[in-house]
């Protein structure tokens, strides 16, 4: 097993609360044990283009409570070609960086399998996203701090939907799945929402229409996750379905948009990161590679990368459940 000498740290892909936290924690865990700390600008572009800068403790001082990423991100093409990976990896061994910790979602860690996969060096992924999507960890970095930001916008929305007697479509992120939108319908006792994971054969919005909700509240918050719905947002296509078929009803449409990814990151998120950054050093030490280091039942665990992007995480039924008592 090579001992690791210096370790480059980067983020990918959407900027998640809590990211910061993570870097800080990389970057110290790593000086703790006589490492040398690069930080990548710019996530992948940074790797093939040399944006590289060498870390000390006090680089990642008054970071832990700041949203968005000191190393800032981007999603790369270039990374996704192999000339790009090549780049990538020959500034590495030229800067004689000897292992990798990637910090992003789905697409960031589909580029750190594939650059695993083809040069020896060692890729540790941690899961930093608000969609929550990433199998094998319980929560992905800046997936609760989103949570409570869309809680607390929809409590205000609250206000109007009752005053004016309105059913509200709030859509929220989740490309592909519907983790915002469930947990933030139970928190705020919204009356429904509508998440990709549900859509194969059931008619959300029938569903919750004919569930008569209407019939004891004069008002409806309903969670729309944005996977778009016949070429338009989620939200509008349900709010111009009811205009159409229900006009009876009151409707608005409310997009809460990358508010939900900014601001400071909660408790629970900057513990999140501290813990899953400290351990992808312990995992390189140990001479883990290519695997996503993940929190399971609040024990740390090693996901091979392959199966953190590939496996579906599932949204318990019994969320569904949960919300549809609740909320009669
Ligand atoms: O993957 C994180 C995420 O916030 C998704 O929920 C959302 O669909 C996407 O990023 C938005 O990306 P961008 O900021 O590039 O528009």
């Amino acid at each position: 097993m090579r001992e690791i000498k210096k370790v480059a740290v980067l983020t990918s892909g959407g900027d998640a609360p809590g990211m910061n936290a993570c870097i800080r924690a990389v970057t110290r865990a790593a000086i703790y044990n006589e490492m040398k700390v690069v930080g990548v600008y710019r996530g992948y572009e940074g790797l093939i283009n040399a944006e590289f800068k060498e870390f000390t403790s006090s680089s990642v001082s008054n970071t832990i409570q700041r949203g968005g990423t000191i190393l800032k991100t981007t999603r790369s093409k270039d990374f996704m070609t192999p000339e790009g990976r090549k780049r990538a990896y020959e500034n590495m061994v030229a800067n004689n960086i000897d292992a990798l910790v990637v910090i992003g979602g789905n697409g960031s860690l589909t580029g750190a399998q594939l650059f695993a996969r083809e040069y020896d060096i060692p890729v540790i992924g941690l899961p930093g996203t608000i969609d929550n999507d990433l199998y094998g960890t319980d929560h992905t970095i800046g997936y609760d701090t989103a949570l409570n930001t869309i809680v607390e916008c929809v409590d205000k929305i609250r206000d109007t939907a009752n005053s004016h007697d309105r059913i509200f479509f709030i859509e929220v992120m989740g490309r592909d799945a519907g983790f915002l939108a469930q947990n933030s319908a139970i928190a705020s006792g919204a009356e429904a929402a509508i998440i990709p994971e549900d859509q194969t054969d059931v008619d959300q919005l029938a569903e919750f229409i004919g569930r008569g909700v209407r019939k004891s509240k004069n008002s409806s918050i309903v969670l729309v996750s944005e996977a778009q719905k016949d070429g338009q947002g989620g939200a509008f296509y349900y709010a111009e379905r009811v205009r159409k078929e229900y006009p009876q009803f009151n409707v608005k449409v409310t997009i809460l948009g990358h508010l939900q990814r900014g601001g400071t990151p909660s408790a629970y998120d900057r513990i999140l990161a501290s813990r899953l950054g400290y351990a992808s050093i312990e995992a390189l030490i140990e001479g883990q590679r290519n695997i996503m280091v993940g929190i399971s039942n609040d024990e740390i665990v090693y996901v091979p990368i392959q199966r953190a992007i590939k496996m579906n995480k599932p949204i318990k039924k019994e969320l569904i459940d949960v919300l549809a008592v609740l909320s009669i």
